[in-house]
Protein backbone atom coordinates (compact mmCIF):
# COMPACT_ATOMS: atom_id res chain seq x y z
CA UNK A 1 0.00 0.00 0.00
CA UNK A 2 1.73 3.21 -1.09
CA UNK A 3 1.69 6.12 0.86
CA UNK A 4 -1.11 9.54 0.13
CA UNK A 5 0.35 11.59 -2.13
CA UNK A 6 1.32 14.09 0.54
CA UNK A 7 1.28 12.67 3.85
CA UNK A 8 2.28 14.21 7.45
CA UNK A 9 4.85 13.60 10.08
CA UNK A 10 4.57 15.72 13.56
CA UNK A 11 2.95 18.32 11.65
CA UNK A 12 4.85 18.83 8.54
CA UNK A 13 3.52 17.96 5.48
CA UNK A 14 5.84 15.65 2.88
CA UNK A 15 5.72 14.07 -0.93
CA UNK A 16 7.25 10.93 -0.63
CA UNK A 17 10.68 11.88 1.70
CA UNK A 18 10.83 15.50 0.91
CA UNK A 19 8.80 18.47 2.82
CA UNK A 20 6.32 20.29 1.05
CA UNK A 21 8.25 23.63 2.00
CA UNK A 22 11.67 22.97 1.04
CA UNK A 23 9.91 22.39 -2.87
CA UNK A 24 8.41 25.36 -3.12
CA UNK A 25 11.35 26.86 -1.49
CA UNK A 26 14.04 25.72 -4.09
CA UNK A 27 11.69 25.86 -6.98
CA UNK A 28 9.12 28.10 -5.81
CA UNK A 29 5.16 28.07 -7.01
CA UNK A 30 3.18 27.44 -8.40
CA UNK A 31 4.30 24.00 -9.23
CA UNK A 32 3.00 21.11 -10.28
CA UNK A 33 4.08 17.87 -8.39
CA UNK A 34 4.02 14.36 -9.07
CA UNK A 35 4.85 10.89 -6.75
CA UNK A 36 7.02 8.44 -8.91
CA UNK A 37 6.45 5.95 -6.34
CA UNK A 38 2.57 6.32 -6.53
CA UNK A 39 2.13 6.47 -10.25
CA UNK A 40 4.48 3.16 -10.29
CA UNK A 41 2.39 1.60 -7.96
CA UNK A 42 -1.27 3.14 -9.00
CA UNK A 43 -0.26 1.64 -12.62
CA UNK A 44 0.05 -2.03 -11.27
CA UNK A 45 -2.19 -1.99 -8.93
CA UNK A 46 -4.63 -1.10 -12.19
CA UNK A 47 -2.53 -4.06 -14.45
CA UNK A 48 -2.61 -6.77 -11.75
CA UNK A 49 -6.39 -5.99 -10.93
CA UNK A 50 -7.09 -7.30 -14.37
CA UNK A 51 -4.52 -9.74 -14.84
CA UNK A 52 -6.47 -12.54 -15.54
CA UNK A 53 -7.08 -11.45 -18.90
CA UNK A 54 -3.42 -10.35 -19.93
CA UNK A 55 -4.25 -6.70 -20.03
CA UNK A 56 -2.80 -3.85 -22.25
CA UNK A 57 -2.96 -0.79 -20.34
CA UNK A 58 -2.90 2.64 -22.31
CA UNK A 59 -2.69 5.42 -20.74
CA UNK A 60 -4.64 8.24 -21.94
CA UNK A 61 -1.79 10.58 -22.78
CA UNK A 62 -4.58 13.96 -22.61
CA UNK A 63 -4.89 13.36 -18.73
CA UNK A 64 -1.09 13.90 -18.23
CA UNK A 65 0.99 14.11 -21.52
CA UNK A 66 4.75 15.69 -19.16
CA UNK A 67 7.15 12.87 -21.24
CA UNK A 68 8.49 12.36 -18.03
CA UNK A 69 5.43 10.58 -16.35
CA UNK A 70 4.94 8.86 -19.86
CA UNK A 71 8.19 7.01 -20.27
CA UNK A 72 8.33 5.92 -16.36
CA UNK A 73 4.76 4.40 -17.51
CA UNK A 74 6.06 3.02 -20.73
CA UNK A 75 9.06 1.70 -18.79
CA UNK A 76 6.36 -0.45 -16.79
CA UNK A 77 4.99 -1.92 -19.54
CA UNK A 78 2.17 0.61 -20.63
CA UNK A 79 0.60 1.31 -24.23
CA UNK A 80 -1.00 4.54 -24.87
CA UNK A 81 -4.19 6.19 -25.97
CA UNK A 82 -3.74 8.87 -27.99
CA UNK A 83 -5.76 11.45 -29.77
CA UNK A 84 -3.52 13.46 -32.15
CA UNK A 85 -0.01 13.35 -33.75
CA UNK A 86 1.18 15.01 -31.40
CA UNK A 87 0.48 12.99 -28.41
CA UNK A 88 2.13 10.24 -30.69
CA UNK A 89 5.09 12.49 -30.82
CA UNK A 90 5.54 12.56 -27.13
CA UNK A 91 5.21 8.95 -26.71
CA UNK A 92 7.92 8.33 -29.45
CA UNK A 93 10.20 10.61 -27.27
CA UNK A 94 9.41 9.16 -23.93
CA UNK A 95 10.61 5.74 -25.55
CA UNK A 96 7.01 4.10 -25.65
CA UNK A 97 6.62 1.53 -28.09
CA UNK A 98 4.00 2.51 -30.63
CA UNK A 99 2.90 -0.54 -31.01
CA UNK A 100 1.01 -0.51 -27.83
CA UNK A 101 -0.64 2.32 -29.32
CA UNK A 102 -3.80 2.89 -30.18
CA UNK A 103 -5.56 6.16 -31.55
CA UNK A 104 -8.94 7.20 -30.80
CA UNK A 105 -10.55 10.67 -31.71
CA UNK A 106 -13.22 12.04 -34.15
CA UNK A 107 -11.04 14.28 -36.46
CA UNK A 108 -7.47 12.27 -37.46
CA UNK A 109 -6.63 14.35 -40.50
CA UNK A 110 -4.42 12.31 -43.12
CA UNK A 111 -1.37 13.52 -42.52
CA UNK A 112 -2.06 12.34 -38.73
CA UNK A 113 -3.18 8.87 -39.89
CA UNK A 114 0.01 8.07 -42.49
CA UNK A 115 2.36 8.97 -39.44
CA UNK A 116 0.16 6.77 -37.23
CA UNK A 117 0.40 4.28 -40.10
CA UNK A 118 4.16 4.73 -40.55
CA UNK A 119 5.18 3.97 -36.90
CA UNK A 120 3.05 0.73 -37.25
CA UNK A 121 0.50 1.69 -34.29
CA UNK A 122 -1.35 -1.53 -32.62
CA UNK A 123 -5.00 -0.17 -34.03
CA UNK A 124 -6.55 3.17 -35.16
CA UNK A 125 -9.84 3.25 -33.05
CA UNK A 126 -12.38 4.27 -36.05
CA UNK A 127 -15.01 6.72 -35.23
CA UNK A 128 -17.07 7.23 -38.76
CA UNK A 129 -17.48 5.45 -42.24
CA UNK A 130 -15.37 8.47 -43.28
CA UNK A 131 -12.67 8.03 -41.45
CA UNK A 132 -12.55 4.46 -42.41
CA UNK A 133 -12.32 5.19 -45.89
CA UNK A 134 -9.67 7.69 -45.51
CA UNK A 135 -7.33 5.01 -43.61
CA UNK A 136 -8.18 2.38 -46.03
CA UNK A 137 -6.92 5.32 -49.02
CA UNK A 138 -4.01 6.39 -46.85
CA UNK A 139 -2.44 3.10 -46.11
CA UNK A 140 -3.04 2.15 -49.45
CA UNK A 141 -1.48 5.12 -50.83
CA UNK A 142 1.45 3.79 -48.21
CA UNK A 143 0.85 0.06 -49.49
CA UNK A 144 0.96 -0.67 -46.24
CA UNK A 145 -2.29 -2.68 -44.16
CA UNK A 146 -3.93 -0.39 -40.89
CA UNK A 147 -5.74 -2.32 -38.41
CA UNK A 148 -8.24 -0.87 -36.81
CA UNK A 149 -11.26 -1.43 -33.99
CA UNK A 150 -14.72 0.02 -34.46
CA UNK A 151 -15.67 2.45 -31.95
CA UNK A 152 -19.21 1.74 -30.92
CA UNK A 153 -21.24 4.60 -29.19
CA UNK A 154 -23.28 2.19 -27.09
CA UNK A 155 -25.76 4.69 -25.97
CA UNK A 156 -25.00 4.17 -22.29
CA UNK A 157 -25.62 6.74 -20.02
CA UNK A 158 -22.29 7.47 -17.65
CA UNK A 159 -23.87 9.83 -14.87
CA UNK A 160 -21.19 12.30 -15.21
CA UNK A 161 -20.54 15.67 -16.11
CA UNK A 162 -22.66 16.43 -19.23
CA UNK A 163 -19.08 18.21 -20.66
CA UNK A 164 -16.86 14.62 -20.16
CA UNK A 165 -20.10 11.97 -21.10
CA UNK A 166 -19.31 10.27 -24.63
CA UNK A 167 -21.31 7.42 -25.28
CA UNK A 168 -24.85 8.78 -25.67
CA UNK A 169 -26.31 9.27 -28.96
CA UNK A 170 -26.47 12.92 -28.96
CA UNK A 171 -22.81 13.04 -28.78
CA UNK A 172 -20.11 13.38 -31.31
CA UNK A 173 -18.21 10.13 -30.81
CA UNK A 174 -18.30 6.57 -32.01
CA UNK A 175 -20.21 4.50 -34.44
CA UNK A 176 -24.09 4.14 -33.87
CA UNK A 177 -24.49 0.36 -32.11
CA UNK A 178 -26.61 -0.29 -35.35
CA UNK A 179 -24.45 0.74 -37.61
CA UNK A 180 -21.12 -0.47 -36.29
CA UNK A 181 -22.18 -4.09 -38.21
CA UNK A 182 -22.28 -2.67 -41.41
CA UNK A 183 -19.56 -0.54 -41.06
CA UNK A 184 -17.64 -4.09 -39.97
CA UNK A 185 -18.34 -5.76 -43.29
CA UNK A 186 -17.48 -2.72 -45.14
CA UNK A 187 -14.19 -2.58 -43.15
CA UNK A 188 -13.71 -6.71 -43.94
CA UNK A 189 -13.53 -6.32 -47.57
CA UNK A 190 -11.13 -3.54 -47.77
CA UNK A 191 -7.40 -4.65 -48.71
CA UNK A 192 -5.60 -2.15 -46.74
CA UNK A 193 -7.79 -2.87 -43.64
CA UNK A 194 -7.18 -5.74 -41.21
CA UNK A 195 -10.14 -5.44 -38.20
CA UNK A 196 -8.23 -6.50 -35.00
CA UNK A 197 -11.11 -4.84 -32.35
CA UNK A 198 -14.05 -3.19 -31.42
CA UNK A 199 -13.87 -0.26 -28.82
CA UNK A 200 -15.64 2.08 -27.05
CA UNK A 201 -15.13 5.22 -24.35
CA UNK A 202 -18.48 6.39 -22.45
CA UNK A 203 -16.82 9.54 -20.57
CA UNK A 204 -14.96 10.37 -17.70
CA UNK A 205 -14.91 10.48 -13.70
CA UNK A 206 -17.66 7.54 -14.27
CA UNK A 207 -18.26 6.25 -9.97
CA UNK A 208 -21.21 3.59 -11.14
CA UNK A 209 -20.03 0.39 -12.39
CA UNK A 210 -23.36 0.14 -14.25
CA UNK A 211 -23.11 1.96 -17.23
CA UNK A 212 -19.20 0.13 -17.74
CA UNK A 213 -21.82 -2.95 -17.28
CA UNK A 214 -23.89 -1.95 -19.64
CA UNK A 215 -21.28 -0.83 -22.43
CA UNK A 216 -19.43 -3.51 -22.39
CA UNK A 217 -22.34 -6.10 -22.36
CA UNK A 218 -23.49 -4.19 -25.90
CA UNK A 219 -19.95 -5.17 -27.56
CA UNK A 220 -19.65 -8.24 -26.27
CA UNK A 221 -23.08 -9.19 -27.86
CA UNK A 222 -21.88 -7.45 -31.05
CA UNK A 223 -18.53 -9.15 -31.08
CA UNK A 224 -20.30 -12.65 -30.92
CA UNK A 225 -23.21 -11.38 -33.60
CA UNK A 226 -20.04 -10.63 -35.62
CA UNK A 227 -18.59 -14.00 -35.65
CA UNK A 228 -21.37 -15.31 -37.40
CA UNK A 229 -20.53 -12.77 -40.40
CA UNK A 230 -17.11 -14.48 -40.22
CA UNK A 231 -15.63 -11.18 -38.71
CA UNK A 232 -13.47 -12.30 -35.78
CA UNK A 233 -12.59 -9.56 -33.02
CA UNK A 234 -8.91 -10.14 -31.29
CA UNK A 235 -9.63 -7.57 -28.64
CA UNK A 236 -12.26 -5.67 -26.98
CA UNK A 237 -11.18 -2.20 -25.43
CA UNK A 238 -12.87 -1.13 -23.16
CA UNK A 239 -11.79 2.56 -22.85
CA UNK A 240 -11.28 4.55 -19.67
CA UNK A 241 -13.04 6.83 -17.57
CA UNK A 242 -13.43 4.96 -14.19
CA UNK A 243 -13.36 8.31 -11.91
CA UNK A 244 -11.51 8.73 -8.30
CA UNK A 245 -12.89 9.96 -4.92
CA UNK A 246 -12.34 13.91 -5.65
CA UNK A 247 -14.50 14.60 -2.78
CA UNK A 248 -16.95 12.21 -1.28
CA UNK A 249 -17.53 9.84 -4.64
CA UNK A 250 -17.28 6.44 -4.20
CA UNK A 251 -16.18 4.61 -7.40
CA UNK A 252 -15.61 1.28 -7.47
CA UNK A 253 -12.06 0.18 -6.81
CA UNK A 254 -9.73 -1.15 -9.78
CA UNK A 255 -10.89 -5.12 -8.61
CA UNK A 256 -14.98 -4.48 -8.23
CA UNK A 257 -14.38 -2.62 -11.86
CA UNK A 258 -12.32 -6.17 -13.13
CA UNK A 259 -14.77 -8.22 -11.27
CA UNK A 260 -17.61 -6.71 -13.20
CA UNK A 261 -15.52 -7.06 -16.57
CA UNK A 262 -14.27 -10.66 -16.00
CA UNK A 263 -18.05 -11.27 -15.57
CA UNK A 264 -19.75 -9.85 -18.77
CA UNK A 265 -16.66 -10.99 -21.39
CA UNK A 266 -16.65 -14.37 -19.71
CA UNK A 267 -14.77 -17.55 -21.22
CA UNK A 268 -14.24 -15.43 -24.43
CA UNK A 269 -10.85 -15.71 -25.75
CA UNK A 270 -10.42 -11.48 -26.04
CA UNK A 271 -7.02 -9.56 -25.41
CA UNK A 272 -8.54 -7.02 -23.44
CA UNK A 273 -7.23 -3.08 -23.82
CA UNK A 274 -7.32 -0.59 -21.21
CA UNK A 275 -7.37 3.43 -21.84
CA UNK A 276 -7.35 4.61 -18.53
CA UNK A 277 -5.87 8.76 -17.59
CA UNK A 278 -7.92 9.79 -14.11
CA UNK A 279 -7.16 6.64 -12.41
CA UNK A 280 -3.56 6.48 -12.89
CA UNK A 281 -2.70 9.49 -12.44
CA UNK A 282 -5.22 12.00 -10.37
CA UNK A 283 -4.00 11.19 -7.24
CA UNK A 284 -0.89 11.07 -7.71
CA UNK A 285 -0.09 14.62 -8.51
CA UNK A 286 -0.46 18.14 -6.88
CA UNK A 287 -0.64 21.94 -6.98
CA UNK A 288 1.64 24.30 -4.82
CA UNK A 289 0.52 27.56 -4.52
CA UNK A 290 1.14 30.65 -2.67
CA UNK A 291 -0.69 32.93 -0.95
CA UNK A 292 -0.41 36.30 -2.65
CA UNK A 293 -3.25 38.23 0.10
CA UNK A 294 -5.60 37.53 2.02
CA UNK A 295 -8.85 39.90 1.20
CA UNK A 296 -11.56 40.63 3.47
CA UNK A 297 -15.01 41.34 1.77
CA UNK A 298 -18.27 42.18 3.43
CA UNK A 299 -19.90 38.73 2.42
CA UNK A 300 -16.45 36.90 1.11
CA UNK A 301 -12.96 36.00 2.32
CA UNK A 302 -10.78 35.64 -0.58
CA UNK A 303 -7.56 34.09 -0.33
CA UNK A 304 -5.89 35.60 -3.76
CA UNK A 305 -3.01 32.87 -4.70
CA UNK A 306 -0.34 32.47 -7.36
CA UNK A 307 -1.86 29.63 -9.18
CA UNK A 308 -5.02 30.38 -11.15
CA UNK A 309 -7.53 28.95 -13.71
CA UNK A 310 -5.50 29.09 -16.55
CA UNK A 311 -2.65 26.29 -14.01
CA UNK A 312 -6.00 24.42 -13.14
CA UNK A 313 -9.27 24.62 -15.41
CA UNK A 314 -11.04 21.80 -13.58
CA UNK A 315 -13.35 24.39 -10.93
CA UNK A 316 -13.86 26.99 -13.50
CA UNK A 317 -14.58 24.23 -16.73
CA UNK A 318 -16.95 21.90 -14.45
CA UNK A 319 -17.64 23.53 -10.94
CA UNK A 320 -15.26 20.60 -10.47
CA UNK A 321 -13.92 19.98 -6.64
CA UNK A 322 -10.54 19.66 -5.51
CA UNK A 323 -9.69 19.85 -2.42
CA UNK A 324 -6.76 22.54 -0.88
CA UNK A 325 -5.23 22.20 2.07
CA UNK A 326 -2.48 24.92 4.31
CA UNK A 327 1.05 23.32 4.74
CA UNK A 328 1.75 25.89 6.66
CA UNK A 329 -0.41 24.73 9.73
CA UNK A 330 -0.46 27.83 12.18
CA UNK A 331 -3.27 28.74 15.07
CA UNK A 332 -5.41 31.31 13.51
CA UNK A 333 -8.84 31.38 13.36
CA UNK A 334 -10.59 28.99 10.53
CA UNK A 335 -12.33 31.04 8.08
CA UNK A 336 -14.65 30.16 5.24
CA UNK A 337 -12.33 31.46 1.98
CA UNK A 338 -13.05 31.78 -1.71
CA UNK A 339 -9.48 30.53 -2.91
CA UNK A 340 -9.12 32.44 -6.37
CA UNK A 341 -6.20 33.44 -8.84
CA UNK A 342 -5.10 36.87 -10.01
CA UNK A 343 -7.10 36.38 -13.91
CA UNK A 344 -9.52 39.02 -14.57
CA UNK A 345 -12.40 36.68 -14.34
CA UNK A 346 -15.10 35.78 -11.80
CA UNK A 347 -15.07 32.10 -12.82
CA UNK A 348 -10.96 32.15 -12.16
CA UNK A 349 -11.31 29.86 -8.54
CA UNK A 350 -10.23 26.74 -7.68
CA UNK A 351 -11.98 26.54 -4.40
CA UNK A 352 -15.74 27.93 -3.16
CA UNK A 353 -16.38 28.92 0.95
CA UNK A 354 -13.44 26.30 2.01
CA UNK A 355 -12.89 26.54 6.10
CA UNK A 356 -9.05 26.86 6.29
CA UNK A 357 -6.95 28.71 8.56
CA UNK A 358 -4.74 30.85 6.37
CA UNK A 359 -2.68 33.89 6.14
CA UNK A 360 -0.64 35.56 3.46
CA UNK A 361 2.49 33.69 2.32
CA UNK A 362 1.23 30.57 3.35
CA UNK A 363 1.47 27.88 0.85
CA UNK A 364 -1.51 25.87 0.02
CA UNK A 365 -1.74 22.33 -2.03
CA UNK A 366 -4.54 21.40 -4.37
CA UNK A 367 -4.94 18.01 -4.23
CA UNK A 368 -5.66 15.30 -6.92
CA UNK A 369 -4.73 17.35 -9.59
CA UNK A 370 -2.17 14.89 -11.93
CA UNK A 371 -4.85 14.60 -14.11
CA UNK A 372 -6.44 16.83 -16.54
CA UNK A 373 -3.86 20.05 -14.46
CA UNK A 374 -0.81 20.91 -16.65
CA UNK A 375 -2.21 19.11 -19.66
CA UNK A 376 -5.32 21.37 -19.89
CA UNK A 377 -3.10 24.76 -18.85
CA UNK A 378 -3.25 27.87 -20.79
CA UNK A 379 -1.34 31.11 -21.23
CA UNK A 380 -4.37 32.84 -20.34
CA UNK A 381 -3.45 36.64 -19.06
CA UNK A 382 -0.11 36.24 -20.13
CA UNK A 383 0.56 34.02 -17.42
CA UNK A 384 4.17 31.54 -18.00
CA UNK A 385 2.80 27.81 -17.00
CA UNK A 386 3.66 26.88 -13.88
CA UNK A 387 6.80 24.40 -13.25
CA UNK A 388 6.20 20.57 -13.48
CA UNK A 389 8.42 18.26 -10.47
CA UNK A 390 8.48 14.58 -10.25
CA UNK A 391 9.52 13.38 -6.62
CA UNK A 392 11.80 10.00 -6.20
CA UNK A 393 12.04 9.47 -2.67
CA UNK A 394 14.72 12.17 -1.48
CA UNK A 395 15.01 13.95 -4.97
CA UNK A 396 13.13 16.47 -6.58
CA UNK A 397 13.86 15.95 -11.01
CA UNK A 398 12.52 19.39 -12.85
CA UNK A 399 10.11 17.37 -15.76
CA UNK A 400 9.08 20.60 -16.99
CA UNK A 401 10.99 24.10 -16.26
CA UNK A 402 8.85 26.82 -15.57
CA UNK A 403 7.90 29.21 -18.54
CA UNK A 404 9.33 32.72 -19.14
CA UNK A 405 8.42 35.20 -20.97
CA UNK A 406 10.20 33.99 -24.07
CA UNK A 407 7.68 31.20 -24.17
CA UNK A 408 4.55 33.77 -24.07
CA UNK A 409 6.01 35.33 -27.39
CA UNK A 410 7.75 32.14 -28.99
CA UNK A 411 6.67 32.58 -33.05
CA UNK A 412 4.75 36.13 -32.45
CA UNK A 413 6.46 38.72 -34.43
CA UNK A 414 5.80 42.48 -35.25
CA UNK A 415 4.53 43.71 -38.69
CA UNK A 416 7.57 44.69 -40.89
N1 LIG B 1 -10.11 7.22 -23.94
C1 LIG B 1 -10.70 8.20 -24.64
C2 LIG B 1 -11.09 7.96 -26.04
C3 LIG B 1 -10.95 9.45 -24.04
O1 LIG B 1 -11.55 10.41 -24.73
C4 LIG B 1 -10.57 9.65 -22.68
C5 LIG B 1 -10.82 10.93 -22.02
C6 LIG B 1 -9.93 8.60 -22.00
C7 LIG B 1 -9.74 7.39 -22.66
C8 LIG B 1 -9.47 8.72 -20.57
O2 LIG B 1 -10.51 8.92 -19.69
P1 LIG B 1 -10.26 8.91 -18.11
O3 LIG B 1 -9.83 7.50 -17.71
O4 LIG B 1 -9.18 9.90 -17.83
O5 LIG B 1 -11.55 9.32 -17.54
N2 LIG B 1 -10.94 17.22 -18.99
C9 LIG B 1 -11.90 16.40 -18.30
C10 LIG B 1 -11.83 14.96 -18.72
C11 LIG B 1 -11.97 14.76 -20.23
C12 LIG B 1 -11.81 13.34 -20.63
C13 LIG B 1 -11.69 13.23 -22.11
N3 LIG B 1 -11.47 11.89 -22.59
C14 LIG B 1 -11.72 16.58 -16.80
O6 LIG B 1 -10.85 17.33 -16.39
O7 LIG B 1 -12.47 16.00 -16.02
Amino acid sequence: MSKPMIHSNDGIFYIENVPVKKITEDYGTPAYVYSKQLIIDTFHSFRNSFKQFDPLVCFAVKANSNIAILNLLAEQGAGFDIVSEGELKRVIAAHGDPRKVVFSGIGKSINEISFAINHNILAFNVESEGELRRIQSVAKSLNKKASISIRVNPNVDAKTHPYISTGLKDNKFGVDENKSVELYCLAKDMDAIEIKGIDCHIGSQITDINPFIDSTKKLVALIDHLKTLDIHIEHIDIGGGLGINYNDELPPTFLEYAEAMSHVIGTRKLKVIFEPGRSLIGKAGVLLTNVEYIKEGPNKNFAIIDAAMNDLMRPSLYDAYHEIINIDAHQCIRKKYDIVGPVCETGDFLGKERLLAIKDNDTLAVLDTGAYGMSMSSNYNSRPRAIELMVDDEIVHVIRERENFEHLIFGESLLP
